[in-house]
C-alpha cells in the first residue's frame, strides 16, 4: 500500500471505487450508512431487516451503485461479546483486512475505509492505527515467485486507501500520525512475511544477514554480521555444532537502533533463524518437512520490529540479535550424544539435534547477558511442536522469569491482537534436562515440550536478566485464511515487540 490518507468526515470525504462501511447488523442505521442507505434507495437498510446481512465478523455484502459514487461494501465487526479477547481496535483490525482483501477480489483501484462511528469512539486513536495496520496486513500477497504472467493475472491490490472517519476536523492531525505509525508498523511485519515464505535455497543465513544490512541501510540501523571465524573466536559453540551439518555457514546478526540517551542499557529482541530445519541426523519425517523452510520466523521478526522501531524512532536503545543456521544431516553433522560447550561454557549433551533452536538461542542469550547487560530480553522461536499441540494457532506460548515482565509483554499482545498464553517453568520440569554426562541436556523429550525448552533457555538467561520467551510455533503460519492474514506466514511478533518497546517507562 502505497499511502494510508486520512480524511475526517462522512460519505462526502470519499473519493474511492469502493466505500467499505463497517456495520452492525441493525436496521437503524447511523452516519455515515444511513447516507450510503439513501444513495442505494433504501437496499442497504433492507438488507438488514431482511437478515440477509447480519453485522458478523467477516460477513461482507457489496451494494453496486450506478454513476459515479463509490460502490457499498458492508463489512460486519461483530459484536464484540462472543470473544471477549477482541478489543474494539482488533475488531477494526480485521475488519480493514477484510475490506482490503474484497477490494481487491472486485479489482477496485482505491478504497475508503469507514468504521461505524460507536466502535471508532470506543476504539480512539488506536482504532485508526488498528485500522491502518489491517488495511496494510490486508493487502499482502506473496508474488515475487511468480512468473510474470501469473502475477499478472492477479487482481492487483488497490493502490489507494483512506481511513474516513468520524469527529471534528481538528482530530484530524492526530488521527493521520497514528494511521502513519500503523502503517510503517504493518509495512515492516509484511516485510517480515515476505522473508518468512521465501524459500530455504533463497533465504539462508548469508541472506538474511544481507537482508538485514539493507533494512539497516534504509531504515538507519546499525548492523553486524559474524561469521565462522568471528563466532569461534567468541565462543559460540552452539551455534557452531548446529551449523556444521551444513554447507552454507552461519551468520550471528547485531541490529541497533540507538534511540535512547548514550549510556542506556539496551533492550534485547532475539529470533530464532533456523532457515531450515531437517532435524538434523535426527531426521524429521519427510511428510510436512517443507514447513521447515518457517523456522526463521523469530528472525524475521526481529528484523521487522527493529525496522518499525527505527521508523518510529523511539527513544529506547534495542538490540536485535539473530543467530541464522541451518539445520542438514551430512558427514560432518552434529549427531545425537555429541556433548557441545558454548559462550557460557555450561556443557550440553545433545541427545537430539532436532532440538537445535534451544542451541542457537542459548549462545544468543549467554553472549547478550554478558556483553550488552540488557534492561530486559525477549525472544521469538519456532521453538516447539509441543507447543502447537499445546495452544494451537490461536496463542503464542509465553514463558518468563520476571512476572511483571510477562504481563506487560502479555498486554502489549492483548493490545495489538497477538494473544499470548503463559506456561509455567515450575522447578520439576527442569529435572527432566538433567544430563548423566554433562550439565544438561538439549531435550527431554515430548512431554512438556514447549516448557522443557524454555527451560533450556532459562538456564543460559540465569534469573537476574528479566526474560520472556515466546514460542511462536504455533502462531508464526496460518493454514487458513483470517481476516487480516491469508494462508501463509502471518509476521506474529513484529507489532507486539514494537508496542511492548514503546510502553516500556
Ligand atoms: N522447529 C522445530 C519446532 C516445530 C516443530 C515447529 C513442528 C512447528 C512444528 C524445532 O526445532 C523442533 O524440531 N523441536 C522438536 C523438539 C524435540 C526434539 C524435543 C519438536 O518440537 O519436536
Ligand atoms: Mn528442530
Ligand atoms: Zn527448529
Amino acid at each position: 500500500m502505497r499511502e494510508v490518507e486520512v480524511r475526517v468526515g462522512g460519505l462526502d470525504a470519499v473519493d474511492a471505487d469502493v466505500a467499505a462501511l463497517v456495520l452492525p447488523g441493525d436496521p437503524d442505521l447511523p452516519e455515515p450508512a444511513a447516507r450510503a442507505d439513501g444513495w442505494l434507495n433504501g437496499a442497504l437498510s433492507r438488507r438488514i431487516r431482511e437478515e440477509g446481512f447480519k453485522g458478523e465478523a467477516g460477513e461482507t455484502c457489496l451494494f453496486p451503485t450506478a454513476g459515479d459514487r463509490p460502490h457499498v461494501l458492508a463489512v460486519g465487526p461483530g459484536d464484540g461479546e462472543s470473544d471477549d479477547r477482541l478489543s474494539p481496535a482488533e475488531r477494526l483490525r480485521r475488519a480493514a483486512g477484510v475490506a482490503v482483501r474484497t477490494a481487491r477480489e472486485e479489482r477496485a483501484a482505491s478504497l475508503a475505509f469507514l468504521p461505524d462511528p460507536d466502535l471508532a469512539r470506543e476504539a480512539g486513536d488506536h482504532g485508526a492505527r488498528a485500522s491502518a495496520e489491517g488495511l496494510v496486513l490486508g493487502d499482502w500477497a506473496l508474488e515475487s515467485f511468480l512468473g510474470e504472467e501469473a502475477r499478472s493475472e492477479r487482481p492487483s491490490p488497490p493502490s489507494r486507501a483512506a481511513l474516513v472517519w468520524p469527529g471534528e476536523p481538528e482530530a484530524a492531525d492526530r488521527l493521520t500520525s497514528a494511521a502513519a505509525r500503523g502503517r510503517a508498523v504493518a509495512e515492516a511485519q509484511n516485510a517480515a512475511r515476505e522473508l518468512v515464505a521465501g524459500p530455504p535455497n533463497v533465504v539462508t543465513p548469508r541472506h538474511l544477514a544481507r537482508t538485514a544490512g539493507e533494512v539497516a541501510e534504509e531504515h538507519d540501523l546499525s548492523v553486524e554480521a559474524w561469521g565462522p571465524d568471528r563466532l569461534r573466536e567468541e565462543g559460540f559453540g552452539a551455534l557452531l555444532a548446529v551449523a556444521r551439518g551444513s554447507r552454507q555457514e552461519p551468520r550471528f546478526i547485531v541490529l541497533e537502533h540507538d534511540g535512547g540517551r548514550p549510556d542506556d542499557r539496551p533492550y534485547v529482541v532475539a529470533g530464532k533463524g533456523v532457515t531450515f530445519d531437517s532435524g538434523g541426523i535426527s531426521l524429521k519425517p519427510p511428510k510436512g518437512m517443507e514447513d521447515m523452510k518457517f523456522d526463521m520466523g523469530g528472525a524475521a521478526a526481529v528484523i521487522g520490529a527493529l525496522q518499525a522501531v527505527a521508523d518510529l524512532d523511539l527513544p529506547r536503545r534495542v538490540v536485535g540479535l539473530i543467530p541464522a543456521a541451518e539445520n542438514l544431516p551430512s558427514g560432518t553433522a552434529l549427531k545425537p550424544s555429541d556433548v557441545v560447550r558454548g559462550v557460557s561454557g555450561t556443557s550440553i549433551e545433545v541427545v537430539n539435534t532436532d532440538a537445535e533452536g534451544r542451541l542457537l538461542l542459548s549462545d544468543t542469550l549467554s553472549w547478550a547477558r554478558r556483553e550488552l547487560d540488557p534492561v530486559a530480553a525477549v525472544d521469538l522461536a519456532t521453538l516447539t511442536g509441543g507447543c502447537v499441540v499445546a495452544l494451537g494457532h490461536e496463542a503464542t506460548g509465553l514463558m518468563a522469569n520476571d512476572d511483571a515482565l510477562a504481563e506487560r509483554v502479555r498486554e502489549a499482545g492483548e493490545r495489538t491482537g497477538e494473544f499470548t498464553w503463559r506456561l509455567p517453568l515450575w522447578p520439576p520440569y527442569r529435572e527432566a534436562l538433567d544430563s548423566d554426562i554433562a550439565d544438561i541436556k538439549n531435550s527431554a523429550g515430548s512431554e512438556a515440550s514447549a516448557i522443557t525448552a524454555g527451560w533450556f533457555l532459562r538456564e543460559f538467561v540465569g534469573d537476574d536478566l528479566p526474560w520472556v520467551h515466546l514460542d511462536i510455533a504455533g502462531t508464526a503460519w496460518t493454514e487458513e485464511t483470517r481476516p487480516y492474514h491469508r494462508e501463509g506466514p502471518t509476521g506474529v511478533g513484529v507489532r507486539l515487540v514494537v508496542e511492548w518497546l514503546r510502553s516500556e517507562e
